[in-house]
């Protein structure tokens, strides 16, 4: 089992910031991390961008799909997959979530929180042991930002992860953000769960920025980190000595000069904020701390089933969440469904840009709550969820099904493997009569599609409308033994004649080959 080595400054590593990474290097960042997810399945441009920079950089993987607390098994495909990156990658460490995604195979998509029982924490100890053994290294696992209370806890969120950390023997990766909107959202004090986290087990830490919403904060990457914030990190990092630091921001994402100046913000938090006193007025440390609940409650299989039922139905909670006088139960789980619905919204709305202009807003809007409300998920992964709303269209008998389908198409061009395609200058060095037996096929970054061609690019997609002939032409090199025989196909097709046959496929050529959409079948 390997141990954590001391990186430095680190940042997340996002497509928007891909070329500002790869082109000015070195770049003012230690290291990255990376969202496991997000290059399990692709073997495509976004793998060729991530080899590149690990050429260049430590770089640590980050999971969202381990789904450690829930009382399913684990997921072996999942793990074998990220067992496969990881080979590939070779991260410095690997983490995910102290949490659960879903129960029954559902997966809800979002970091959900796991009771903090006896029952609960000796599942996890047991999961973790096996995915440590089958990825033979120790992971590290983040505290979540916690919106709700279970009545069933008999532990506090610290004391459940101290003994996990030291049970299962894994670490830790220390989100303080997590623990501000932990603490603020449960009345907690921050200082108090960072005083009882042993410095030992932290591998990593997180900073991001929070949304504050009156009576509880959300966890929401989109902002600045927060003073108060930045405060506690300094305090941390004064009491538990320096440790592997990055910045989380998933939305709103700004120019990569920004990301710098935070992380520079980062680093200067120690002369900035001296020892701070975090206590809170009102501290219910030990409130949530009863042992003697245990009793008559719930299992915690019951507690998730009633959890993701309440969050796919939308139902209020029974009394199995606890309620505060400033955070009602129903107000807790809302946080949930909301952020569940709201997830898998954006993710279909990015995708499906032209289905949605020709359907209309409103009505678009109300075909995804629909999808959404009638289908849960069941994939690790969003993808394959996201491209499955094009297959309700069709079941709903929606006009615009086969632009769904189109565009669900043209998302999995930009994980296609990039392969090298042939040139102009290939062709020009073949002896002319040589030409008619060169066999061309379209390359995987390259769709057909009505009289529509999608080519990508990196991550763009471009769309080219052809002419009869153009689209005649490129299928018949496409599905032809070679040029020869799909000249043949357009003369018999009666899209030119015998005469100037030769000069059009010429043209073609020259339209089409430097778009970079063909590849040779053979070695060239
Ligand atoms: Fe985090």
């Amino acid at each position: 089992m390997n141990s954590i080595p001391y990186l430095g400054y680190g940042l997340g590593l996002r497509s928007q910031h891909w070329e500002d990474v790869l082109n000015n290097q070195p770049c003012g960042v230690d290291w990255f991390e990376i969202i496991s997810e997000n290059f399990m399945l692709t073997n495509g441009y976004p793998q060729q961008v991530l080899k590149k920079v690990r050429a260049s950089y430590p770089v640590v993987m980050h999971g969202v799909s381990l789904s450690i607390g829930s009382h399913d098994p684990i997921d072996m495909p999942y793990l074998k997959s990220l067992k496969q990156l990881a080979d590939w990658l070779e991260p410095a460490w690997i983490s995910d979530h102290i949490c659960w995604t879903g129960i029954n195979r559902i997966n809800s998509h979002d970091l959900l929180p796991v009771p903090y029982t006896e029952a609960s924490l000796a599942h996890m100890v047991n999961k973790v042991d096996q995915v440590q053994n089958y990825l033979g290294r120790k992971i590290l696992l983040e505290n979540p930002s916690n919106y709700m209370e279970f009545s069933a806890n008999t532990l506090n969120e610290w004391d459940f992860i101290k003994q996990l950390l030291t049970r299962a023997d894994c670490m830790l990766l220390l989100d303080i953000n997590n623990i501000y909107v932990t603490c603020f959202n449960h009345n907690l004090d921050p200082k108090c769960y960072i005083d009882a986290i042993p410095a030992t087990r932290i591998g990593q830490v997180h900073l991001a920025g929070h949304e504050h919403h009156g009576n509880h904060i959300i966890d929401t990457h989109n902002t600045h980190i927060n003073e108060d914030v930045l405060a506690l990190y300094a305090y941390t990092m004064a009491t538990k000595g320096c440790k592997n630091t990055m910045i989380e921001w998933d939305s709103d994402i700004p120019a990569f000069s920004t990301m710098l100046s935070e992380l520079d913000r980062v680093r200067d938090s120690s002369e900035k904020y001296p020892l701070v006193n975090f206590s809170r007025e009102k501290s219910v440390l030990e409130a949530n701390h009863n042992p003697d609940r245990a009793h008559d409650l719930p299992s915690f299989k019951e507690l998730m089933n009633n959890f993701q039922s309440c969050v796919l139905d939308n139902k209020n909670p029974g009394d199995w969440v606890s309620d505060k006088d400033n955070f009602s139960a129903a107000e807790q789980l809302n946080v949930y469904q909301y952020a569940y619905r709201k997830r898998l919204f954006d993710a279909i709305v990015e995708d499906y840009p032209q289905t949605r202009e020709l359907t209309g807003g409103t009505e678009f809007d109300i075909l995804i709550r629909t999808y959404i409300e009638h289908t849960p998920s069941t994939y690790a992964t969003l993808e394959p969820y996201i491209q499955g709303f094009a297959d309700f269209l069709k079941h709903q008998l929606s006009p615009h099904a086969e632009m769904a389908k189109t565009e669900a198409m043209i998302s999995e061009l930009r994980n296609q493997p990039q392969t090298k395609t042939v040139t102009l200058e290939m062709i020009a060095q073949m002896e002319p009569a040589n030409l008619l037996n060169l066999k061309l096929r379209l390359g995987p970054m390259t769709k057909l599609a009505g009289n529509t061609l999608y080519v990508c690019d990196k991550l763009q997609v471009y769309r080219q409308e052809l002419t009869d002939l153009e689209n005649e032409g490129l299928q018949s090199i496409d599905q032809e033994r070679n040029i020869g025989d799909a000249l043949q196909r357009l003369y018999e097709r009666e899209l030119c004649t015998a005469s100037n046959a030769l000069t059009a496929l010429q043209t073609l050529l020259k339209e089409f080959v430097p778009k970079g959409i063909f590849v040779r079948p053979e070695k060239w």
